[in-house]
C-alpha cells in the first residue's frame, strides 16, 4: 500500500478490488506454514495400494459389467448428460511456447493444435452418438484473453459458441520467503493461478455448474491441455464410474518405473488418495508383489470423471478447502523504491491446490486402468521427454495399431516402428473399431508415405 498515494483513481481501486479478494482469514496460517516453513501436508500413518479395474475384463463377471458399464456410459452420452472440461490455466514454461498451450501445433501430418484435436474430438463424438457435448475451459489471467482471442479466431472449431464455455480460475498471491507479499507493480499484487484444484471452486464460482444444470449434464470428463491422446468421451468410464455410485474417478496407468514422476493411487482410511511421487518413501515405492510387480504400480495421468453433484456438494457444504502445496519461484516484482526486480534466483513461494486432493472428499471413487501407448502422452518439455517430438510419434505409432488392428498393413522400419507418418482425424475415427467400419477409405499405405485420414 506504500504507493497507493501516487496511484490515479482508477488504479488505486482496481488495488483496492485485488485486495479485497485476499482471504485475509488464511492467509496468516499459510504463510507461517508454507511460506516460512516448507510444512507440506501431514503425512498417513498407514496407507495401502488402491483398487482398480484393469484395461480389459480379467473374468467372465467382470467383462459382463464392463459390457453393461459401456452400454450405460454410451446411454448416458447419447442422453447429453456427459460434458468436456480441459484445465488449461497453467504457464507451459517447460514447453518454451509463447501462448496458451492449448494452441500447440501438434497433429503430425496437419498440424493441428491441441485444442483443435479436442474440439474435434468432443464434435466427432457428439455426431456419432447424435447429441450435443459442450466444452467448458478454464483458463487463468495469465492466458484467458488470448484463449478467447484464439476460439474466436478458429470459429469455435465448429463447436458452435453456445457450446463452449470458457471461464478464468483463482489466483493466490505470491510470498517472499520472509512472508510479505509481493508486488508486481505499484498498482497490483503479484498473484499466481491457483493450481488445477482451483477448478473444483471455478466451475461453481463462474456459472459453469449453473450453466451444466440446465443443460442437463450430470457427469464432468476432465482432461489436461497437454495430452492429445485421452479418449475425451469414454463410455466404459462413465458406465463403472456411475454403477459403481462414484462421485469423482480416475485413469490410472501402471507406472514405468518405481519412480516415474507421476502421483500414486493409494488407499488411506479407505478413501482413494493420490501421493505425489516426491512424497511416497522409497520403500514404498520399490515394495513388490509375490508376482514381481510393484505394490504401488498405478500412477495419475490425470484423467478424471466428476459429477455435477460432487462439485455442488463441495461448493455448498461451506468447509471445502483443498491442501495447500508451495512452490518455491523466482518471482518478477518491484522493491521498496518500485523498482522492477526480475530475479535470477528463486526469491518466494506460490501456493496452489491439485484437483487429487479432492479424490478422499469423495464417498466413492473409481480407478480404471488405460494403457500409455493408448491415451497418454503429454506434452510438456521443449526437447526429450514428455517433448513434443515424443508425443508425436506416439500419435503414429497409435494410429498405426490401429489400423492393424483393422487390418491394414503398415510399413515398419527394421526397429519396428512406423516407416510412415499417420493421422487419424477424431471425425474420422475415435477408436479402433470406427475404423473398421471405413476401411474402404483407407488408401495403401508405402513406406515413407505420409497418410492423413480425415
Ligand atoms: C501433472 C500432475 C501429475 C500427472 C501429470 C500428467 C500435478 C501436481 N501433477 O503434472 O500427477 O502425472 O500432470 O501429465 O498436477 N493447470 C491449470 N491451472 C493451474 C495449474 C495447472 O489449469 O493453476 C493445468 C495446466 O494447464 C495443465 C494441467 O493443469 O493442463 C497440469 O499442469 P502441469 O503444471 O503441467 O502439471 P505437471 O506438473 O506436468
Amino acid at each position: 500500500m506504500k504507493f497507493s498515494g501516487e496511484l490515479p483513481p482508477d488504479q488505486k481501486e482496481a488495488l483496492a478490488a485485488q485486495i479485497a479478494q485476499l482471504d485475509f482469514k488464511k492467509i496468516p496460517q499459510w504463510i507461517e506454514r508454507y511460506v516460512k516453513n516448507e510444512g507440506s501436508i501431514a503425512f498417513p500413518d498407514h496407507f495401502d495400494p488402491a483398487p482398480s479395474y484393469p484395461p480389459q475384463p480379467k473374468t467372465a463377471e467382470q467383462a459382463e459389467k464392463y459390457k453393461k458399464a459401456y452400454q450405460l456410459g454410451e446411454e448416458l452420452i447419447a442422453a447429453g448428460k456427459v460434458a468436456g472440461f480441459v484445465v488449461a490455466g497453467g504457464q507451459g514454461t517447460r514447453l518454451g511456447f509463447d501462448g496458451p498451450k492449448g494452441d500447440y501445433p501438434i497433429s503430425p501430418v496437419k498440424k493441428k493444435t491441441l485444442f483443435h484435436l479436442f474440439a474435434e474430438n468432443l464434435l466427432a463424438a457428439s455426431t456419432k452418438y447424435g447429441t450435443t457435448i459442450p466444452w467448458y475451459i478454464m483458463t487463468s489471467p495469465l492466458n484467458h484473453g488470448e484463449t478467447i482471442e484464439i476460439f474466436e479466431a478458429a470459429g469455435y472449431y465448429g463447436l458452435g459458441k453456445e457450446n463452449v464455455f470458457i471461464f478464468q480460475q483463482g489466483t493466490l498471491p505470491n510470498f517472499d520467503f520472509d512472508g510479505n507479499i509481493l508486488m508486481a507493480a505499484k498498482d497490483a499484487i503479484a498473484t499466481s493461478p491457483d493450481g488445477h484444484g482451483g477448478s473444483l471452486k471455478a466451475l461453481y464460482k463462474s456459472g459453469a455448474i449453473a450453466d451444466m444444470k440446465h443443460r442437463g449434464i450430470e457427469y464432468i470428463s476432465y482432461f489436461q491441455v497437454d495430452n492429445p491422446l485421452v479418449r475425451l468421451i469414454d463410455p466404459l468410464f462413465i458406465g463403472l464410474h456411475v454403477m459403481d455410485k462414484a462421485e469423482m474417478s480416475s485413469k490410472a496407468l501402471i507406472k514405468a518405473d518405481p519412480l516415474e514422476k507421476v502421483g500414486n493411487f493409494c488407499l488411506v482410511d479407505g478413501k482413494v488418495t493420490v501421493i505425489e511421487y516426491s512424497d511416497l518413501p522409497d520403500e514404498a515405492a520399490y515394495r513388490t508383489n509375490a508376482d514381481g510387480s510393484l505394490a504401488f504400480e498405478l500412477g495419475s495421468i490425470a484423467i478424471h470423471l466428476i459429477s455435477v453433484s460432487f462439485v455442488e456438494k463441495l461448493n455448498e457444504g461451506g468447509g471445502f478447502a483443498l491442501p495447500i502445496h508451495r512452490a518455491v519461484k523466482k518471482i518478477p516484482h518491484i522493491d521498496e523504491n518500485g523498482n522492477p526486480i526480475e530475479p535470477e534466483q528463486p526469491n518466494g513461494v506460490k501456493l496452489e491446490t491439485f484437483v487429487f486432493d479432492a479424490l478422499p472428499m469423495a464417498e466413492h471413487s473409481v480407478i480404471l486402468q488405460t494403457l500409455r501407448e493408448e491415451e497418454f502422452a503429454p506434452v510438456k518439455n521443449a526437447t526429450g521427454v514428455d517433448s513434443a517430438e515424443v508425443t508425436r510419434q506416439m500419435m503414429i505409432d497409435r494410429a498405426a495399431a490401429w489400423l492393424e488392428q483393422a487390418g491394414v498393413n503398415v510399413p515398419r522400419k527394421p526397429d519396428g516402428t512406423p516407416d510412415c507418418v499417420l493421422e487419424i482425424a477424431p471425425s474420422f475415427a475415435l477408436t479402433p473399431e470406427d475404423l473398421k467400419a471405413k476401411l474402404d477409405r483407407i488408401p495403401t499405405i508405402n513406406p515413407g508415405d505420409k497418410i492423413y485420414l480425415g
